[in-house]
């Protein structure tokens, strides 16, 4: 099949049908993907990626007591009225802008039996082109735009692509885990060459003695749509769910045309990750240093915070 024959990717499908139940108490009432970085909920961080990478058609798959990622898409036509009352246009364009990002569609994942689980209930709505998933833990520095590469190496061999991160071998049981070889292809035009590597296995979250390398998948893939027959066979896996790690195992395996291969995009930008407590703190801090409106202030405030309180305070 030539580039030009290929559909091109235009729909991301993002699950957010867990319960956040590390983030307890916060989470008992609210979707833990509305919990704010710094001023914006978590989810509209992964929601403008998609749309960055061109993708404006989106599917989350959401579940019981997930309304609010409903309503934070949708138009405030009360909180308009009343802001275009005021004559206030700057808090005005903040309410409209995630409601203006994308065509959003939502599908209920019912029983949370694991990601590749939810990846077959984009089923119905994605059909039979290649699409992106996105995973609302993992916040990728928009200055270093990742997906656009996956899909421009999806666009070039086919298959599936995912994201790739070296992390501490210390961390890899929190991961998907790549085995890999380099990828016969010469580079594209936003792709080096050593980004890219071709997948020959994977093990979901292998002890630091059992994994292949240091290889983490970070969540974001760009699937073929043969990942729906491959899951509707994948039998629940590591901590009884149906993984979408297995499904790629087995998609890894296949020839061009029947779904394989599988390649990964070794990401080196800026990652944040917001699933645990203790990395949503650093995403945060991060994040708002960085902020021309709130950096100055924020940063001053910490670098005192550092050199004097902290050590007034005993640590
Ligand atoms: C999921 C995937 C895992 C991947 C991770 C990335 O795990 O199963 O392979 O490395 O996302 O964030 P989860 O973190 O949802 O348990």
């Amino acid at each position: 099949m030539t580039i030009a024959h290929r559909p091109s990717v235009t729909k991301a499908v993002i699950p957010a049908a867990g319960l956040g139940t590390r983030f307890l108490p916060a989470t008992k009432a609210t979707p833990k993907e509305m919990l704010p970085v710094v001023d914006k909920p978590a989810i509209q961080y992964v929601v403008e990626e998609a749309t960055s990478a061109g993708l404006t058609d989106i599917l989350m798959v959401t579940g019981r007591n997930k309304r609010p990622l409903e309503d934070h898409f949708d138009r405030a036509y009360e909180l308009e009225e009343l802001l275009a009352g005021k004559g206030d246009q700057d808090k005005l364009a903040k309410v409209r802008e995630s409601s203006e990002l994308a065509t959003m569609h939502y599908v209920r994942q019912g029983d949370p039996k694991g990601l590749g689980h939810a990846v077959l209930c984009a089923e119905p709505h994605v059909a039979d082109q290649p699409f992106a998933v996105l995973l609302g833990d993992d916040l990728i520095d928009p200055r270093d735009p990742l997906l656009a590469k996956m899909i421009e190496v999806q666009g070039e061999l086919g298959g599936s692509v995912v994201a790739l991160m070296e992390v501490d071998p210390e961390d890899i049981h929190l991961y998907g885990c790549a085995e890999v070889k380099p990828a016969e292809w010469p580079g594209g035009r936003g792709v080096d060459q050593g980004e890219v590597v071709r997948i020959t296995d994977l093990v979901e979250k292998p002890d630091r003695e059992a994994a292949p390398s240091n290889l983490a998948i970070i969540g974001r893939y760009v699937l073929d749509p043969a990942v729906f027959e491959v899951l509707h066979e994948t039998k629940p896996g590591r901590g009884g769910e149906i993984q979408l790690t297995d499904a790629l195992v087995e998609l890894a395996k296949r020839t061009p045309g029947r779904g394989g291969p599988v390649h990964g995009v070794v990401f080196k930008g800026r990652r944040y990750d917001t699933g645990a407590k203790a990395d949503y703190l650093r995403a945060i801090v991060r994040l708002a240093s960085e902020r021309e409106d709130l950096g100055p202030e924020f940063r001053d405030w910490l670098r005192a915070f550092v050199t004097t309180e902290l050590p007034e305070m005993g640590y």
